[in-house]
C-alpha cells in the first residue's frame, strides 16, 4: 500500500480547533516526524482556530466551503483542485466535518485517513461528532473508550481501522473531561504514529484487515521509540 520515501507531503483537513493538528507539527519541529511535511491546510470554514496554527507554522492554507458548491461533486473538484500543486502523498482528516464524495476518495485510494474519538465501531457514524461521542460513551456505562484512526471509505467512520487506542472513563467523568482525556492520551499520540507508519511504507491491507509491517533492522529509529509511547506537550 505504501513505501518509504524520503519527502512525504501531506494535506491536513481540518474544521475545529486543531488539536491534533498541532499534535502532528510538534511532532515535525521536534525532529520526530520525518521526512513527513505539511504540504497544505484545508479548513472548511475561515472561523477555524486550526487556520491560526497553520499559518504560525508558515504553512499554506485554503478555506473550502461546502455551501459555497453547488453540489457534492463540484466540492470533490475544488478539493481536488486545492491539492493538485502539492502532490500530497496522504490526505490527513484531523477534525474535518464536511463529507468527502466518491470523486475525491477515487483520487487518492487508500490514500485518506481519519481520526475518530472512540473505539470503532462504538458510538460512531452520523452526528458522532464533537463532544456527542464521550456524551454516548458516558451514556452507555463502557469502562473505556479511546480513539480510531481509519482510512477513509465514503461512509461515516467505516472504512478499515489502522490504529485503536484505548483510554480509561473514569467515576467523576463528565463529557468534558473525558473528550480532553481521549485528545491528550489517545487521538494526538496515534494521529501522528499513524502519518509515520505511512511514510516508513509499513501499511499493507487486506480487504477491511489492515497490517502494519514490522521495522526492520536498518529504520534509523523505532516509530514505536520516537512517538509511540509518549504524549505530545
Ligand atoms: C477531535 O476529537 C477529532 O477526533 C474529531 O474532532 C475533534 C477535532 O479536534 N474528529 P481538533 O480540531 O483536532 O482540535
Amino acid at each position: 500500500m505504501t513505501r518509504a520515501r524520503s519527502d512525504f507531503p501531506i494535506a491536513v483537513f481540518v474544521s475545529g480547533g486543531g488539536t491534533n493538528l498541532q499534535a502532528i507539527l510538534d511532532r515535525i519541529r521536534d525532529g520526530r516526524l520525518d521526512p513527513v511535511r505539511v504540504a497544505v491546510v484545508i479548513a472548511s470554514n475561515e472561523h477555524c482556530q486550526a487556520i491560526g496554527r497553520a499559518e504560525r507554522s508558515g504553512i499554506p492554507t485554503r478555506i473550502i466551503r461546502r455551501k459555497d458548491h453547488p453540489d457534492q461533486a463540484s466540492y470533490d473538484q475544488a478539493l481536488l483542485e486545492a491539492l493538485r500543486p502539492y502532490a500530497v502523498s496522504l490526505v490527513v482528516l484531523a477534525g474535518f466535518l464536511s463529507l468527502l464524495g466518491p470523486d475525491f476518495i477515487a483520487a487518492y485510494p487508500d490514500g485518506i485517513i481519519n481520526i475518530h474519538p472512540s473505539l470503532i465501531p462504538s458510538f460512531c457514524g452520523p452526528g458522532y461528532y464533537g463532544i456527542r461521542p464521550h456524551e454516548a460513551a458516558l451514556e452507555y456505562g463502557v469502562k473505556l473508550t479511546g480513539a480510531t484512526v481509519h482510512l477513509v471509505d465514503g461512509a461515516y467512520h467505516h472504512g478499515p481501522i489502522i490504529l485503536q487506542q484505548a483510554v480509561p472513563v473514569l467515576p467523576d467523568d463528565t463529557p468534558q473531561s473525558l473528550q480532553q482525556r481521549v485528545m491528550r492520551d489517545a487521538e494526538q499520540v496515534l494521529l501522528p504514529r499513524a502519518v509515520a507508519l505511512f511514510a516508513a511504507g509499513r501499511v499493507r491491507r487486506s480487504g477491511r484487515i489492515i497490517q502494519i509491517e514490522k521495522e526492520t533492522q536498518d529504520d534509523e529509529t523505532s516509530i514505536d521509540q520516537r512517538i509511540g509511547q509518549d504524549r505530545p506537550d
